[in-house]
């Protein structure tokens, strides 16, 4: 039996919903869930995030100012930082982060804390579906016995858990949370085709899954499938190296191919909340059930150590120029993980900067989203003057391949370059003065 209720409530948009967590996930989630007419509540515990949304402005780039300013005019979108808002609602969807402690394990104290947070609230007639990604079972082991507790809630019959991965790409604008696919796997069969009709209220598709651990290993096979092979193209871009062939002239040669191969590019290292961290929760989980996760390992142990690659490079550019890295002045182009967002979190630029200022660079950076950049012994602010900075420098290096940089610019005036994204190609491609990754 399924509650009918709460089937039509959603089928005719008149459910309330409630998002918990008003991050990059989140904001963007509760914007299409309003714009296709349900009433949301976002919750989040930074009051700054709550009074953002309340006075209609944003603080994410991919949702706009103005379509929260109307969306919250209209009465479709509010934010708060009462969980007591769940007490109304019909459906919740959890997007709190899980990131990793500093031993490399996940950190699930966010989802815990938010399932206890709401607990109190949850009633018959309701749909809770997590989008937090983190190993498979979590749904299960951790959050069913934590809001299932009153006798009178029976899931997949008046009570409906799920789990639905979040697959946005923050600063895509092609797919986007609404247009991209949306995974759902339920606790039970009644589970799955509740949370379903709930998204099918506001996405355009909605593909089903027999289970939550489904669900959850799928978006994990996702990010592992590119963490692994973003592995791969670093370690071939080392192994051109060593053997003096152009590993980007390879790739593109490679993506001339129209079927069985899928292009990757080499970089300085994984960033971001997803790629460098989710298959590690997997490879976590493994450990338990006694299995070692070697492709993720394998190429977690590449990836991690692309920094201190680039940084080699660094020094080898400075040695064709006669100088040693240590005094010079190096500027770093970029520090966000990703071109043209301003997203620091698992960024290699930090990596990078830190290896430099350990081996007595003189650091600079210029990143024209990201005005501040504090981490660990990392305490400056971007450069002003991005064309004196380069002029200055005695090694600039090309971390994030920002598309509002004019490269040819750059490129000519600088003394000496590390590019580690392939950013100048085809300029000035047989010049000594510029090393490539
Ligand atoms: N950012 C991405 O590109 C992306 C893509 C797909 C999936 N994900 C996953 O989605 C989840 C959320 O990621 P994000 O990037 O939106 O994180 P985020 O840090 O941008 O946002 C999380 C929000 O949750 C809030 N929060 C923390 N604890 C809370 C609590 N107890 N109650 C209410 N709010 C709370 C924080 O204040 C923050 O605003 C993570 O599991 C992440 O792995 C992220």
């Amino acid at each position: 039996m399924k509650d009918n209720r709460l089937v039509e409530k959603l089928k005719n948009h008149s459910a309330k919903v409630v998002v918990l967590g008003l991050g990059y996930v989140g904001l963007p989630l509760a914007t299409v869930l309003a714009e296709a007419g349900y009433r949301v509540t976002g919750v989040d515990l930074d009051q700054n995030k709550v009074d953002q949304i309340n006075q209609g402005t944003s603080y994410i780039d991919d949702v706009d100012a103005s379509q929260v300013k109307r969306l919250v005019e209209k009465g479709y979108l509010q934010a708060s930082s009462d969980f007591s808002a769940v007490r109304e609602a019909d459906a919740v969807s959890i997007c709190v982060p899980t990131p990793l402690r500093k031993t490399r394990d996940p950190d699930l104290s966010f989802i815990v804390t938010v399932t206890e947070s709401i607990a109190p609230y949850i009633h018959p007639g309701m749909v809770v579906v997590l989008e937090s990604t983190t190993y498979p079972g979590t749904t299960r082991e951790l959050l069913l016995p934590k809001l299932v507790v009153d006798k009178e809630l029976m899931i997949g019959e008046n009570f409906f858990l799920a789990f639905s991965p979040e697959r946005v790409d923050p600063g895509r604008e092609d797919w986007t949370t609404k247009n991209t696919p949306k995974i759902v796997g339920g606790m039970t069969a009644n589970c799955t085709e509740v949370a379903a009709t709930f998204y099918e209220g506001a996405m355009d598709h909605v593909v089903r899954v027999s289970t939550a651990e489904v669900a959850e290993m799928t978006k994990l096979l996702e990010n592992t499938f590119r963490m692994v092979n973003i592995g791969l193209v670093n370690e071939m871009a080392i192994m051109c190296d060593r053997m003096g062939i152009d590993v980007w002239e390879v790739i593109d040669a490679a993506a001339t191919k129209p079927f069985g191969f899928m292009k990757f590019t080499p970089g300085p290292g994984l960033g971001g909340h997803c790629i460098p961290i989710d298959p590690l929760f997997l490879s976590w989980k493994l450990r338990s059930l006694n299995y070692t996760a070697r492709f993720i390992d394998l190429a977690s142990e590449i990836n991690t150590g692309m920094p201190r690659y680039v940084v080699s490079k660094v020094q080898e550019a400075l040695n064709h120029q006669q100088k040693a890295l240590n005094g010079s002045k190096v500027l770093v182009l970029g520090a966000a993980y990703k071109p043209d967002i301003d997203d620091v979190r698992e960024s290699p630029a930090l990596d990078v900067i830190g290896l430099l200022k350990q081996n007595g660079a003189e650091v600079s950076y210029h990143d024209p989203y990201i005005p501040e950049l504090r981490h660990e012994n990392i305490d400056l602010s971007s450069v002003p003057d991005l064309m004196a900075a380069v002029e200055e420098a005695d090694c600039v290096v090309i971390i994030t391949n920002h598309s509002q940089y004019n490269y040819q610019v750059i490129y000519e005036k600088a003394s000496c370059i590390m590019d580690a994204r392939n950013a100048l190609g085809e300029i000035g491609k047989d010049d000594p003065k510029l090393i490539r990754l």
